[in-house]
């Protein structure tokens, strides 16, 4: 791959090309892993039950969170943020229509997005934190805490190098040597997926997006999952 992998638009191509196996190709890559930590991150959203907060999904993709958070907390409705259009056509043709009453869709970069200050009543995001270098942490925080409101709940998970953990070689053996692989297999060459190696590499151990909320005052609850697979962020806003 040849480009600056932290390129939004560089991104948004990646993404648009795995759209249409997104959902799948994630399940079976995590063993199903991944459907229980989009859970554990929905349960770490410090909100009460009966909300009727609309929030913000950054870097929402096909809307794999929306099931859980739904489920947990049936009176919010969400603002998905994503700069991939066809993850957003993903979310809205096929996999989640009945949804749409509560669902808006921006089709926008997360670092440049204009959205109305103190406007979300809480924030989430799974996932979409390791197609940013250290510098786009920091403007990522600056924009999460400007738009939630005053003492709104965020919670946010990312994928990790679990350096120091006992497996890990199998572990990266994994995402870097039986995903290409099957990928370049499955689908005839193609080399998007196998970039979740790369980016979780270079995201460590997630010090700069950690290091990046505490500067903007919203002073993460940490706790790292399987190992230090997964980091689990969850706070709230200056009140
Ligand atoms: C790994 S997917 C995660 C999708 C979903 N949240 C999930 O749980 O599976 C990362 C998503 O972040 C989006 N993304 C990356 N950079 C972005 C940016 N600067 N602004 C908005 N979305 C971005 C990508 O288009 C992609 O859909």
């Amino acid at each position: 791959m040849t480009g600056n992998i932290y390129d939004p638009a560089f991104v948004a191509d990646v993404f648009d090309r795995c759209s249409p196996a997104y959902r799948r190709w994630s399940m079976a890559a995590s063993f199903g892993v991944i459907h229980r930590w989009r859970a554990q991150c929905v349960a770490a959203l410090d909100l009460p039950r009966d909300s009727t907060a609309r929030g913000v999904d950054l870097m929402a993709g096909t809307g794999e969170i929306w099931p859980h958070l739904l489920r947990r907390f049936p009176g919010v409705s969400v603002t998905a943020i994503d700069i991939s259009p066809r993850m957003h056509a993903e979310a809205m043709e096929r996999l989640h229509r009945d949804r749409t009453d509560r669902i808006a869709h921006h089709c926008a970069n997360w670092l440049e997005s204009d959205l109305p200050d103190a406007s979300a009543g809480f924030a989430v995001s799974t996932f979409g934190l390791k197609t940013f270098d250290a510098g786009q942490h920091r403007t990522f925080a600056r924009q999460l805490a400007r738009v939630l409101e005053p003492d709104a709940p965020y919670a946010l998970i990312e994928a990790t190098d679990p350096v120091g953990w006992s497996l890990r070689p199998l572990y990266r053996l994994h995402l870097d040597g039986v995903l290409p692989l099957v990928e370049r297999i499955a689908l005839r060459g193609a080399q998007d997926f196998s970039m979740i190696g790369t980016y979780t590499r270079n995201f460590g151990t997630g010090e700069t997006v950690i290091d990046a909320l505490h500067a903007e005052g919203l002073a993460p609850k940490v706790t790292r999952l399987i190992g230090g697979c997964a980091l689990l962020l969850s706070g709230r806003a200056p009140g």
